[in-house]
This record gives C-alpha cells, structure tokens and sequence, in this order.
C-alpha cells in the first residue's frame, strides 16, 4: 500500500491564556492517517477538538505537541508542526487546500473572483481561472445572478457554496473540510457529496468533520473518533 499523505500522531493543542492565569484544553492525543484517494474523518462531541486539528495541520495554529508527517507531491516526508512559516504558506498555495465553517472574502470582490483566486495565486489566466470557477458555481447550483457581485452579504448556504468552490478549484492533494454541508439544502448538500466523491475518484486525499452522521457513513473511508479533552489537573502533569 502506498504511504499516506497525512500520518498525525500524538497531536495535542492547548491555550494558555496568560492574563488570565489560565489552561484551555482542545485536541488531546489525536491519532489518524489520511491516504490518497480515501476521506479520513474526525468525529466526537462538540468542543471535542476537531476543528483544532483541522486548524494544526493547516497551521492556522501551531500544535503543543505531537507529529502531524506529510507527504508532498515530491515524494519528501515533512513535519507540519516543524516547518517553517515559509513553507507552509507554499503548502497552501500548491498542496493543502481548507474549507473552513465561515467565507473570509474582501468586500466589493465579485464571487467569480473569490473563487478563482487559488487559481490566480497559481499563475492562472484571468479569463480561464474565471471559467473553472463559473463551472463550479453551477455544478453547485449558485444562481447565476450572484456570480458577479460579492459574497460578504450572501445568505449561510450561499457562502458556504462559495466557500467550497474557492477550496475545491485548485485541486489540492490534501483537502480539509469542516462541516462543508452544514447550511446546506438537502439537494445541494447531495451535489457537494457528489463533489466529493469526485475528487475521491481524482486521488485527492480529504480530512472532513460532517454536521450529519448520515453523511460521514456514506463518504468516509476511516473514521476517528476524539475524546473530550482531559481535566485541567490531568494536562498540567501531563505538560509538566
Ligand atoms: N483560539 C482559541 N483560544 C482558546 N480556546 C480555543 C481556541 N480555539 C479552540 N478553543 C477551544 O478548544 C476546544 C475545542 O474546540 P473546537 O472548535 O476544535 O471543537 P469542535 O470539536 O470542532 O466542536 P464543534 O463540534 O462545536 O465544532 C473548545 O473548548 C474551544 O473553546
Ligand atoms: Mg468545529
């Protein structure tokens, strides 16, 4: 079997919020593997950490401990919470792409912008990164009369329709998804599960946090589940 492109071991994230003299646990000794072609995905109650591991390998925030060893396109094995902030920004441009619960966009941008932009960041021409976006909006059923205003006022679903196309065009090996079909109506939440299903049959590997245990049966092909994080007493001997 080939390797995997994601191999998380013993990832730990903790804040420490210093003026107020305090420890806030969120993912605790997290194990799993993400493999081309497959989706890996995290479940566990709210406050559980998934989101925070999402946000480590991505590197929005930096692990407390543990290994997170991914497998670029070259071949070359990485520690994600080792690299460096050069890196991983290269990582995001080429490799990691993340859909996140909410659409951080600019204000007067067009939503064919928005989406385009990886695409833009890649090199691409104007007029065709536009086009690919254009295809996705529709494959996602975006009413057409939205594609040339911005998305900062669109309504939960819209903006998550938006979201997803942005972080699908480029076609990253690694893709992270948290909670892609949460405001999502029932035909359009099938569309994306048909996206994804796609991208699986295309090699890319997905680490995903579904709102629907219904949806995680059907696409998942490994499933971790996380415990809630342990009592403050038991972290500070762990980290002491
Ligand atoms: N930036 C932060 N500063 C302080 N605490 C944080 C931060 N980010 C997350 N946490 C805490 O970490 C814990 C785990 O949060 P996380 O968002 O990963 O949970 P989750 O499993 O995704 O939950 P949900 O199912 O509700 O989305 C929570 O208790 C949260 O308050
Ligand atoms: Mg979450």
């Amino acid at each position: 079997m080939k390797p995997p492109v994601l191999q998380v071991e013993g990832y730990s994230k903790h804040f420490e919020l210093h003026e107020q003299g305090k420890l806030i646990p969120s993912s605790h000794n997290v194990n799993f593997s993400v493999h081309a072609g497959e989706l890996t995905a995290l479940i566990g109650p709210t406050g559980a950490g998934k989101s925070s591991v999402l946000k480590g390998i991505y590197r929005t925030y930096l692990p407390s401990s543990g290994r997170m060893l991914y497998r670029d396109a070259n071949g070359r094995e990485l520690d994600l919470a080792q690299a460096g902030e050069h890196q991983i920004l290269e990582l995001r441009r080429w490799e990691i792409g993340f859909v996140t619960q909410f659409l951080h966009c600019l204000p007067r941008q067009a939503t064919l912008d928005v989406v385009a932009q990886p695409l833009f960041a890649l090199g691409a021409a104007r007029e065709e990164a536009r086009e690919q976006a254009a295809e996705l909006l529709a494959a996602m059923n975006l009413p057409q009369r939205l594609w040339s205003v911005s998305p900062a006022t669109f309504s939960g679903g819209e903006k998550q329709r938006v979201n997803l196309a942005r972080g699908f065009i480029a076609k990253p090996r690694l893709l992270l998804l948290d909670e892609p079909t949460a405001s999502l109506d029932p035909a359009t939440a099938e569309r994306v599960i048909a996206l994804i299903e796609g991208l699986k049959a295309n090699g890319t590997a997905m680490l995903a946090i579904f709102h629907h245990p219904e949806v995680t049966g059907r696409l998942a092909d490994r499933v971790v589940e996380l415990s809630p994080p342990p009592a403050i007493e038991e972290l500070l001997k762990e980290i002491a």
